[in-house]
């Protein structure tokens, strides 16, 4: 097969930052009809007027011509207002409201610590159905960084499913086979997927040198557990879609001696996509995976519009975006890229 007809594809976890950065990375976007933007700004967005604020400053921000649609997120605290978080999802202004456990990553030190006193934040999503997106991982020094994610799973996202099973959760960004069977197992639950969790491994990150470019959290995990992430990706089972985690930082930041987490992802995510379902023999599953399932789980219809891939003489994406921030160093998915989006 050398072309392809996707239902335009959406993107339900994406960083998109704010001011100059956001204006260059932006347009990276274009191909996702919807974007589920990230609330963690400095500092985070936390209520519908904040909300509201900086759905306005993406669309100033939106190129002429790009249709691209922000979906907003709130971001969870401790001091959270739970009829505010109604307010903002019942006018339609917010989509899903966002976990960090406190100091998990980027930006999450104002993030919940005791999940206790976020109840009645959570009671009231389950009222009023909106979704808990949840960044998996736990926060304890003690816990070897490789398995916070597991551990979460058992601490934490388990006992708050038996305390609210009406609650909709996104497990954000999933690296472990744990993961996977967890989700295998969950009525109303989902879980996003990303580029790099399904083409790379800590191999990749860290034998023969360390590659800041690879470094991301939850942190790439061994290879059988990128088997269980691609075998989750092509099932067709409709709880794993598409979040990329584009997390764009300045490249000074993520070459440093203390680097920030995040691959910029955006620009060359759906040809990648394509490469991994091809390797799978599933290409045939990518629509569901990138266009139908996300929708279907957030209670929206699938897109209409259609994009194409081609498959074609391999193609060498630019090494940096530069934007009014400083240049951001792509993804290198490290193969030849032979499948892009026909513009
Ligand atoms: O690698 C990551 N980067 N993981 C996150 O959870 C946050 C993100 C960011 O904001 O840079
Ligand atoms: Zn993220």
């Amino acid at each position: 097969m050398t072309r392809l007809a996707l239902r335009r594809p959406d993107d339900w976890h994406v960083h998109l930052r704010d001011g100059a950065m956001m204006a260059g990375v932006l347009p990276d976007s274009r191909h996702f009809r919807r974007i589920l933007v990230m609330p963690n700004l400095v500092p985070p967005v936390v209520t519908g007027a904040e909300a509201a604020a900086y759905r306005a400053r993406i669309l100033a921000a939106m190129p002429p011509g790009q249709d691209t649609e922000p979906h907003m997120t709130l971001y969870l605290t401790e001091a959270t207002d739970p009829a505010d978080v109604v307010a903002a999802a019942a006018s339609g202004l917010v989509t899903a409201v966002k976990l960090y456990p406190a100091g998990a990553t980027t930006n999450s030190a104002s993030g919940v610590r005791d999940i206790d006193r976020v109840m009645p934040v959570l009671e009231a999503m389950v009222e009023a159905d909106i979704p808990l997106c949840v960044h998996g991982e736990v926060t304890d020094p003690a816990v070897d960084i490789f398995d916070r994610e597991a551990v979460f799973l058992d601490r934490v996202l388990d006992p708050l499913r038996r305390r609210l099973p009406g609650l909709r959760v996104v497990l954000e960004h999933i690296t472990t086979a744990e993961g996977v069977a967890y989700l295998r197992g969950a009525e109303g639950m989902a879980g996003t997927l990303t580029v790099q969790h399904l083409m790379l491994s800590r191999n990749d990150l860290l034998a023969g040198g360390i590659r800041p470019h690879y470094y991301c959290l939850p942190v790439l995990k061994r290879a059988s557990h990128r088997a269980a992430l691609r075998a989750a990706a092509v099932s067709g089972d409709p709880r794993f879609f598409l979040g990329t985690d584009s997390a764009p930082h300045p490249t000074a930041a993520k070459e440093s001696a203390c680097g920030c987490a995040g691959c910029y992802t955006a620009p060359v995510a759906l040809a990648c996509l394509a490469h991994v379902f091809e390797e799978e023999g599933a290409l045939d599953r990518l629509e569901g995976f990138t266009s139908l399932f996300g929708a279907a789980f957030y209670r929206l219809p699938p897109n209409e519009a259609r994009i194409t891939l081609e498959k074609g003489a391999p193609w060498t994406p630019p090494r940096r975006r530069a934007t009014g921030a400083g240049p951001v160093t792509l993804f290198d998915p490290g193969i030849a890229l032979e499948w892009r989006v026909v513009e």
